[in-house]
């Protein structure tokens, strides 16, 4: 007898040699490399090209390809005409939508070739970062501008937003790149697979992976923690807040729960480091201790069901940290997603493509006759 797997859990749609996770003990890897030791040790830029490679680059490698980054990061007129057309209030994920889609459409009679993809994966990061920078400028009242390369991805990117950056922040930015990176293939990823496996261009299964994105249920729950926190207001509110909301079932956790982890996110180890060290305003300090006594609370109320915290629940905030507003937090997810989105699309496409078309079962009514009259 035929039967669906709800929410596709527990089917396997491809092989990869990217992400491994293991969910029961809280372990992920980038091809092989634990993804904490990377966020300490290297740059968004080299383990993009692991991921995309298979190898970490050498110093020529990693010079060509950031050259090549930031040589693609001016955004084409149009693409600056569409961006100031949108209402500054626009939502940014939203806004990220309409550019990768407005920039697909120069992807004329595109056909996948090895060669070719592989060279536009750093272009296409390049212009991505531009973006972004430029959704948050536009949103926050400023000018649209072609962002000035510096060290590294991260450094280029913060300097677009705000100009100056500490060092301290240069590098939480550039380790929240690598951590979001990748993560297998959530719906956003699995997404950009359906329309890849069409053998559809790289910016249109970039644009479907944003807009499965944007969900609270994905990428949206950084956004929706954060807020979480501010409805609460202070360590001291936690309690009853959580009886009335949660415990009372009329709300989930935000930041907590994941379809594949039983215990804590490995990500988070990282995320809470530098939420630790960044967040030094009384605001942000008031914040923070509020997210720690309510992921007390959510573990004693949920661990024994292997429901634990999730990466989302501190990412926040280390972006508003940062400086970032919270409408931003999914857009940085999305900025952070790319390479990881492309090697997966590449990967498949190079070694298993086959079209992605499941099936439905058919509950609706027999066959029946339209009426004559
Ligand atoms: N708060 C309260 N209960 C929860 C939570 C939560 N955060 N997460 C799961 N549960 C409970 C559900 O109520 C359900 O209970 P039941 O069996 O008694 O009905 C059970 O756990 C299973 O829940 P499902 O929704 O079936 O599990 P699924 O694997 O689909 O859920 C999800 C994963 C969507 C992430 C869920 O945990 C959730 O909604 N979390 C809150 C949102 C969130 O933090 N999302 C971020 C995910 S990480 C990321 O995208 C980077």
């Amino acid at each position: 007898m035929e039967e669906i797997s709800p929410g596709l859990e527990n089917v396997y749609i491809k092989y990869t040699e990217l992400t491994y996770i293991d969910g029961n003990k809280g372990i992920m890897r980038y091809r092989g490399y634990d993804i904490n030791e990377l966020a300490q040790k290297s740059s968004f830029e080299a383990v993009s090209y692991l991921m995309l490679f298979g190898k970490f680059p050498d110093a020529a490698e990693l010079k060509e390809f950031r050259d090549v980054i930031n040589k693609n990061l001016p955004m084409p007129d149009y693409l600056k005409t569409i961006l100031k057309a949108l209402p500054e209030e626009s939502d940014a994920l939203g806004m990220l939508q309409t550019l990768l889609s407005a920039r697909a459409s120069e992807e004329l009679n595109y056909q996948y070739n090895r060669a070719n993809d592989r060279k536009k994966i750093p272009e296409m990061l390049g212009q991505v970062l531009s973006m972004v920078a430029n959704i948050y400028r536009v949103k926050s009242g400023n000018s649209i501008i072609d962002p000035e390369p510096h060290g590294t991805y991260a450094e280029t990117f913060l300097r677009a937003c705000f100009g100056d950056v500490a060092k301290d922040t240069v590098k939480a930015m550039d380790s929240a790149l690598i951590l979001y990176m990748d993560h297998e293939i959530p719906a956003s990823t699995t997404a950009a697979l359906v329309t890849a496996s069409t053998l559809s261009d790289m910016y249109s299964a970039l644009a479907s992976a944003v807009t499965a994105l944007r969900g609270p249920l994905h990428g949206g729950a950084a956004e929706g923690a954060y807020r979480q926190f501010l409805e609460i207001g202070s360590p001291e509110n936690v309690d009853k807040w959580f009886n009335d909301n949660i415990l009372s079932g009329k709300r989930r956790l935000v930041g907590f729960g994941h379809r594949v982890y039983r215990t804590y996110d490995p990500r988070l180890k990282t995320f809470k480091k530098y939420a630790d060290l960044l967040a030094t305003t009384e605001e942000l300090k008031n914040i923070l201790a509020t997210a720690k006594e309510l992921e007390q609370a959510g573990v004693k109320a949920f661990g024994a069901r292997g429901i634990y915290t999730n990466t989302d629940f501190y990412s926040g905030i280390v972006f508003r940290a940062m400086g970032f507003p919270v409408d931003m937090f999914t857009t940085l997810f999305g900025l952070s997603r790319v390479s990881g989105i492309l090697a997966h699309i590449t990967e498949y496409v190079e070694t298993q493509e086959r079209l992605i078309r499941p099936r439905a079962i058919y509950r609706g009514p027999e066959e029946r006759k339209l009426d004559n009259n």
